[in-house]
């Protein structure tokens, strides 16, 4: 059988630690594309020399062509600007709404049949417009946002209790900026939800509030600590999380920006939702039954991403 084959959009920081992971794992062999000519050659290049290192058999290559694209299973999209500190997700929309157009255009015009994982920012219209401009079904094109936003929630928790990070199981919903929802009645320690955690007096309401906050603000913390570009590890192991989901049929629920249409009381938005994720790509958005305050949480983050995608359509007329 023939190896799978990964394209990655996007060679810089987020796109040169997926090849290294993708490798790694030897999901298949592995194409890094960007704008920028020299850079994912050398980073394939360089890349490709960890393989006697480390023992992985991979092809990684690096391309400014998307015809070398061609034939991708999947395809994870990183192109584009990152934050800066004192900019916020939503200041990015005009310029990677363009870098957008051009992937969208390239994927559909070279390997329609991938599943897409859309990680440029802002997500929830990103992911969005990506589908737009690619034209391929809803099911094959998601936003990895939710697998490391319940990543960095687990982080704090498993601190704050002092368990191990494998004990720890998060759950966070709507969209991938400030109106994220952490949902602490569906987030346990080994099956112990956290409010029953706060009441067997293993911490406080007041920490866990500050814990919340804390992963709601999760990216923004991490770009004013490096000062010159965002987070890049975690985001590179989400998305390979979600690759691996696919490619090996695993049937995982997880956290992702997904194409909503009816659930949650959501039409036709891609919004942070838990969803099973298969070899049919997007298989299924489970909807699970939320507290009066979630539900009034999701709405804010819902009308958040609508604002989002209402500013894509005035910048982008073809959107409308
Ligand atoms: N096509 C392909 N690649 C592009 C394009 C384009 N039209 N425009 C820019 N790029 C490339 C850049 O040349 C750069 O190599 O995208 C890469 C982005 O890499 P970094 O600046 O290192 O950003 P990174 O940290 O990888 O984050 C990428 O993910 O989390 C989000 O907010 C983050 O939107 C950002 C994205």
């Amino acid at each position: 059988m023939a190896r799978k084959k990964i394209a990655l959009i996007g060679a810089g920081n987020i796109g040169g630690t997926l090849a290294h992971l993708a490798a790694q794992k030897e999901l298949g062999d592995i194409v890094l594309f960007d704008v920028v000519e020299g850079v994912p050659q050398g980073k394939a290049l360089d890349l490709s020399q960890c393989g006697p290192v480390e023992g992985f058999d991979a092809k990684i290559t690096g391309t400014n062509d998307y015809a070398d694209i061609a034939g991708a299973d999947v395809i994870i999209v990183t192109a584009g600007v990152a934050r800066k500190p004192g900019m916020s997700r939503d200041d990015l929309l005009g310029i990677n709404l363009k870098v957008m157009k051009a992937v969208g255009e390239g994927i559909r015009d070279n390997a329609p049949d991938a599943f897409v994982i859309c990680i440029t920012n802002p997500l929830d219209a990103m992911v969005w417009a990506l589908r737009e401009f690619s034209g391929l079904p809803h099911n094959k094109v998601v936003g990895m946002a939710g697998v490391l936003d319940s990543a960095r929630f687990s982080t704090f928790l498993a601190w704050e209790f002092g368990v191990s990070i494998r004990d720890v199981n998060t759950f966070v919903l709507g969209g991938h900026g400030d109106t994220m929802v952490p949902v602490t009645q569906y987030s346990t320690v080994n099956g112990i939800p956290v409010p029953d955690l706060v009441k067997m007096g293993l911490s406080t309401q007041e920490k866990i509030d500050a814990i919340v906050q804390r992963t709601r603000s999760g990216g923004g913390e991490i770009v004013g600590l490096l000062k010159t570009g965002s987070a890049f590890y975690a985001p590179a192991a989400s998305g390979i999380a979600m690759a691996e989901a696919y490619l090996n049929d695993q049937k995982r629920i997880l956290p992702c920006a997904a194409y909503v249409d009816g659930q949650y009381g959501v039409d036709g938005l891609y919004v942070g939702v838990p969803v099973m994720i298969g070899a049919n790509g997007v298989e299924q958005v489970i909807e699970i039954e939320l507290d009066a305050e979630a539900k009034s949480n999701l709405q804010v983050s819902v009308d958040a991403v609508k604002e989002l995608l209402e500013a894509c359509k005035g910048i982008d007329s073809s959107l409308a």
